[in-house]
C-alpha cells in the first residue's frame, strides 16, 4: 500500500543523500551533521508524497485479511475478535478535530467506529454530489484507518441518527410523484439506486478485505420500528451485494424484541442480524433472540447501539447517565465475549439546521433536539474527555 510508496522514496532520496556526503569533504563531523539534518529533512512531512484522500490501493494485501463470523463469534484474519466500539459521526464533528476525536476514542480502548452517511449532507439538490469538507467520508474512514480503527458504516438510505428526516433530502417533497421512503415504491427505490451507485463505488478500496478499515455495512436503520416490507430490505441487500461484493458482512439492527426483529430483519444468512436494547436490560437473553434471526453459527451477540447517555430535545434538561450503572451493564455483554459499540463514544454537533425531531417519554409529544449532540458521552460536545466515566467503562473492559 501507500507505506511502501513512502518507504520507496525516502530510501530513493536517502541513498542520494549518502552519494552526496561520499564526495564531501573528510571532515567525518561536518559530515555527520550533514547526514543527519539532511535525513532529518527526508522525514519531513513536506518532503513525503501528498496523501491523496481518494486512495485506491495500488499494492492490495489481500492475502490474509478477512473478516467474517463463525462459531457465533466474529473473526479477524483467522483469531477471534471482540468489536468493542464507538459511533463518531464526522458529519457532527469539524474536519479538523476529527483526528483528535478518533485519537481520543482510541485511547478509550475501542477497535472500531461506527458511522452513519446522511444523505441529505452528500446530496443536497438533486445529482448534485458533495464529498468535500465535511463531507469528505473517504477522508474520515483514512483516518481511521490511519489509527488501526475498524469501521462498521451505516449508508441508510434511512439513517434515523437524530439527524434531519432521518438523512432523506427535503427535495424529495418537490418530485412528483413524491417518493415514498423506506419502501420498495419505485420513484424511491430510482434514487436510492442512484445515490448508492454514487457512494457505494468509495468504500471498495477501504473494505477490510481490500487493506482497509471497514468490516461491515449496515442496510436500513432499526426498520423493524417502521415497517415489515421484505421486498425493500432484499432489494437494498441485492443493490449493496452488487457494488460491495459478497465478502463484506452486511448486518440489519434492530430492536432486541421478537416484533421488531421479525419486522425488520431477514432470518438465515442473507444478512447479519444485531440488536440494540436499553442499559437497563439483561442483554443476554436478548442474545438468544438475535441467535434465532441468524444462521447457526452466525450469531456473534453484538449490541450496535449501546447507550452511552441519551438524546436531548428541546425543553429538557440535559440527559445524565450513571456512569457506574452504564459501565456495569457494558461489562455483562463484554465479559462473556459480546461485543458492543458504544452509542455515542463522542456525539458532537447538529450543525445548520441538520438536527432532527422526534418523540420522546410521551409517544405523542413530537420534539425537535438539540444543536448540540453530546449525549452524555464520554467524549464531551467540546472534545474533553469525561475522566470519570473513562474509568468506569475501562475498568470494564481493560481485563478482556
Ligand atoms: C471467551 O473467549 C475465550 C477465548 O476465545 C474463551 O477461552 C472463553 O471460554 C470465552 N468465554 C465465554 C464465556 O464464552
Amino acid at each position: 500500500m501507500r507505506i511502501g510508496l513512502k518507504k520507496k522514496t525516502t530510501s530513493g532520496a536517502a541513498s542520494k543523500l549518502l552519494a552526496m556526503a561520499k564526495k564531501l569533504s573528510s571532515k567525518p563531523t561536518i559530515l555527520f551533521i550533514f547526514v543527519s539534518f539532511m535525513l532529518f529533512c527526508a522525514f519531513l512531512p513536506v518532503f513525503a508524497p501528498l496523501p491523496s484522500f481518494s486512495s485506491h490501493h495500488s499494492h492490495r494485501n489481500t492475502v490474509n485479511r478477512k473478516f467474517e463470523i463463525a462459531n457465533d463469534r466474529f473473526w479477524k484474519d483467522g483469531e477471534p475478535f471482540q468489536i468493542i466500539g464507538g459511533d463518531v459521526h464526522y458529519f457532527r464533528v469539524h474536519p479538523e478535530y476529527w483526528e483528535d476525536r478518533l485519537l481520543k476514542a482510541k485511547a478509550l480502548g475501542l477497535n472500531t467506529i461506527q458511522t452513519y452517511v446522511p444523505w441529505s449532507l452528500h446530496e443536497p439538490a438533486p445529482g448534485k454530489l458533495v464529498f468535500e469538507g465535511f463531507a469528505n467520508i473517504e477522508a474520515f474512514l483514512n483516518l481511521c484507518h490511519k489509527h488501526g480503527l475498524l469501521v462498521m458504516i451505516r449508508p441508510g438510505p434511512y439513517i434515523c441518527g437524530e439527524w434531519d428526516w432521518g438523512g432523506f433530502p427535503g427535495w424529495f417533497y418537490s418530485m412528483i410523484p413524491t417518493p415514498k421512503p423506506r419502501s420498495s415504491d419505485p420513484t424511491y427505490l430510482q434514487l436510492v439506486e442512484r445515490w448508492w451507485g454514487n457512494l457505494l463505488p468509495k468504500f471498495v478500496p477501504l473494505l477490510y478485505e481490500n487493506g482497509g478499515p471497514i468490516i461491515m455495512v449496515q442496510i436500513e436503520n432499526e426498520y423493524g420500528s417502521y415497517g415489515d416490507d421484505k421486498e425493500y430490505l432484499h432489494h437494498l441487500i441485492t443493490l449493496a451485494r452488487g457494488h460491495l461484493g459478497h465478502d463484506v458482512i452486511l448486518y440489519t439492527t434492530d430492536g432486541g424484541t421478537r416484533e421488531t426483529l421479525e419486522k425488520g430483519t431477514i432470518r438465515g444468512d442473507t444478512i447479519f442480524s444485531a440488536v440494540d436494547f436499553g442499559t437497563g436490560e439483561d442483554p443476554w437473553p436478548i442474545f438468544k433472540l438475535q441467535k434465532e434471526f441468524n444462521a447457526p453459527g452466525k450469531s456473534p451477540p453484538l449490541s450496535a447501539e449501546f447507550y452511552t447517555g441519551w438524546l436531548t430535545h428541546w425543553g429538557e434538561k440535559n440527559a445524565q447517565t450513571d456512569a457506574d450503572f452504564t459501565a456495569a451493564a457494558l461489562e455483562k455483554i463484554l465479559q462473556k465475549n459480546g461485543s458492543a459499540v458504544l452509542y455515542m463514544a463522542h456525539g458532537g454537533t447538529n450543525f445548520g439546521f441538520y438536527y432532527g425531531a422526534n418523540t420522546g417519554v410521551d409517544e405523542a409529544d413530537y420534539k425537535p433536539d438539540l444543536t448540540s449532540y453530546d449525549y452524555d458521552a464520554l467524549i464531551r460536545e467540546s472534545g474533553d474527555v469525561d475522566e470519570f466515566k473513562i474509568q468506569c467503562y475501562s475498568k470494564g473492559y481493560s481485563q478482556i
